[in-house]
C-alpha cells in the first residue's frame, strides 16, 4: 500500500498495475475503493457474508470490535445508558446531536401523540391465528402500514421522511403490544399519552380492562436501558437489509418490514429467544460441560447461542451493561425465579475459561442476558425478538434516512462468482431420457 493507495499488479494489467484509492474515515480501518477493479481489470471482489466489505459511508454508529467500543454519533453507549432516556438517544440517532430541553419536549410530544394506529390495522392483528409468532404479525402489520399512510411517502421529501420516522417509532410499541395481546387472547389496550415511551409499552402489554394497572418503575427503567443498547449497531444484517431494500426506492414501511424479517433469524436478533430455549435445554449447571462440548464439536450443529459476534472479538459492551442491569432487576422484582440467570452466569464463567471460546474469541453478546431480563419482567420468550425490533426500528430509520438523503445513492446490486453449467442447448422433452 503506497502512501496514496493500493497498487494492484496482476497478469493482463499493464506494468504499472492498477492504482486503487484508499480512503480514511474519522475512526476505524481505511477502505480501498474497488470500483475500478471490474472496469479496468475485469474482476469482481469476492467476500461472502461481507466479512471485510464496507457497504456505505455512515455518520451514525461506530464499533471497534477489538476494543469493545460502541459509539452512537460519537458518544460512548455506556455514557448514554447512564445519563439519557431512550427517546433522547432516539433523537441523537435521528438528528445527529443530543436535544436541548425544548427540542426534547417537542420530540416527546410528537412521538407521544402518534402512538395510535388506524383501527383497520388492529383488524389485521385479529386476522392472525392465535398461535402466530409475534414476529410474523409485526412484520406483516408494519409492511401493511404503506396502505394506510401513503399521504407522506414521497421519499425525496424531507418533511415526509420526518413524518414517517415519528410515525413508525411512535407506533411500533403499539403494534408490538397488539401482537402480544392477540397471542394471549386478551383485549388490546390503547396507548396512553400521560405515560413515557417505555411505561406506555408496559401498560399496553400488561394492563387489563378489569382492574387498575400500575407500571413498575423497575420495568420502565429496564426497558429504557435495553432499548438504548439495542437501538443501533452500524451495518448489521437487518440494517443492511433495510438499506438494500430502501435503495430500490420502495416505501419506507416496506424497507423496515424487510429489516424485521432479517432480524428474526436465530443468528441475529432471534438469538435472544434462542438463548432462553438453550438455557431451558441445558437445564442445570451439571449439564454445562456437555453443552460446551457440543458447541465445540464441528460435527454437532449446536451453537452456544448468545456467544460470538462478527465484529466484537472482545466483550460486547452492551452485554456487560445488560448483565449488570439483570443483577439489578432480578434483585428488585418480587418472586422472580433466578435459576436461568444463575445458570447463565455459570455458563459464561465456564465458557470463557475454555480454550475453544478463548481461541475463537467468543464472548457473550447483546443477546445473552437480554432475554433473562425480559423473562423476569414477565415478557414471554416469543416476544423477545419483537422487543429487539422495537428498539432497532430507531437505527433502521436513521440508516434509511441517511441513505435516502445521500445525493450519490445508488440501488444496491452485488455481483457473483458463477459456478453453474456452461452454455448448453435445450433437448426437447420427447428426446430426454
Ligand atoms: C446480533 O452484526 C451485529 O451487529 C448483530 C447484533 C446487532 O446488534 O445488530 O450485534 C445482534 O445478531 C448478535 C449475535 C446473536 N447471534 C448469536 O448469538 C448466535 C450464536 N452466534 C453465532 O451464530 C456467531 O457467532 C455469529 C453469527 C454471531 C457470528 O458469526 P460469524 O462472524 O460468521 O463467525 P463464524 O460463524 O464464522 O464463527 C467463527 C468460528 C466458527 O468456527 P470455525 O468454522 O472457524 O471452526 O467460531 C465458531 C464457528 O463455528 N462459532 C461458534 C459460535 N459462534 C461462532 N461456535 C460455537 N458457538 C457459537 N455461538
Amino acid at each position: 500500500m503506497s502512501d496514496k493507495g493500493f497498487r494492484l499488479t496482476a497478469p493482463g494489467l499493464d506494468k504499472d498495475g492498477l492504482e486503487l484509492e484508499v480512503r480514511s474515515g474519522t475512526l476505524g480501518p481505511d477502505v480501498v475503493s474497488i470500483a475500478p477493479l471490474y472496469r479496468q481489470a475485469g474482476v469482481f471482489t469476492f467476500d461472502p457474508g461481507f466479512v471485510a466489505t464496507a457497504s456505505c459511508e455512515s455518520e451514525i454508529t461506530f464499533i471497534d470490535g477489538e476494543k469493545g467500543i460502541l459509539l452512537y454519533r460519537g458518544y460512548p453507549v455506556d455514557q448514554l445508558a447512564a445519563n439519557c432516556s431512550f427517546l433522547e438517544v432516539t433523537y441523537l440517532l435521528l438528528y445527529g446531536d443530543l436535544p436541548n430541553q425544548q427540542q426534547l419536549d417537542d420530540f416527546l410530544y410528537s412521538i407521544g401523540h402518534h402512538t395510535m394506529v388506524h383501527q383497520s390495522l388492529l383488524r389485521f392483528i385479529d386476522g392472525f391465528h392465535y398461535d402466530a409468532h409475534p414476529m410474523a404479525m409485526v412484520s406483516g402489520v408494519v409492511g401493511s402500514m404503506a396502505a394506510f399512510y401513503h399521504d407522506s411517502m414521497d421519499i425525496d421529501n424531507r418533511r415526509h421522511r420526518d413524518i414517517f420516522a415519528h410515525r413508525i417509532i411512535a407506533k411500533i410499541p403499539t403494534i408490538a403490544a397488539a401482537a402480544y395481546k392477540h397471542s394471549v387472547g386478551q383485549p388490546f389496550i390503547y396507548p396512553r399519552n400521560d405515560l413515557n415511551y417505555c411505561s406506555n409499552l408496559a401498560n399496553m402489554f400488561f394492563a387489563v380492562p378489569c382492574e387498575e394497572y400500575k407500571v413498575d418503575p423497575v420495568m420502565s427503567e429496564a426497558l429504557d436501558l435495553l432499548f438504548i443498547l439495542h437501538a443501533d449497531h452500524e451495518q448489521n444484517c437487518s440494517t443492511s437489509t433495510v438499506r438494500l431494500a430502501g435503495s430500490s426506492g420502495t416505501n419506507p414501511y416496506a424497507a423496515i418490514a424487510a429489516g424485521i424479517s432479517a432480524l428474526w433469524g436465530p443468528a441475529h436478533g432471534g438469538a435472544n429467544e434462542a438463548v432462553l430455549n438453550m438455557l431451558k435445554e441445558i437445564g442445570s449447571v451439571e449439564n454445562i460441560p456437555k453443552y460446551v462440548a457440543k458447541a465445540k464439536d464441528r460435527d454437532d450443529p449446536f451453537r452456544m447461542m448468545g456467544f460470538g459476534h462478527r465484529v466484537y472479538k472482545n466483550f460486547d459492551p452492551r452485554a456487560t451493561l445488560i448483565r449488570d442491569m439483570a443483577h439489578k432487576v432480578l434483585g428488585r422484582i418480587d418472586g422472580v425465579d433466578t435459576p436461568f440467570f444463575d445458570l447463565a452466569l455459570k455458563l459464561e464463567e465456564v465458557a470463557l475459561k475454555d480454550e475453544y471460546f478463548v481461541e475463537k474469541k467468543l464472548y457473550p453478546n447483546v443477546d445473552f442476558y437480554s432475554g433473562i431480563i425480559y423473562r423476569a419482567l414477565g415478557i414471554p420468550t416469543s416476544m423477545f425478538t419483537v422487543m429487539f425490533a422495537v428498539a432497532r426500528t430507531v437505527g433502521w430509520v436513521a440508516h434509511w434516512q441517511e441513505m435516502i438523503a445521500d445525493p450519490k445513492r445508488k440501488i444496491g446490486r452485488p455481483r457473483q462468482l458463477y459456478i453453474g453449467p456452461e452454455k448448453r442447448d435445450l433437448v426437447p422433452l420427447s428426446k430426454r431420457t
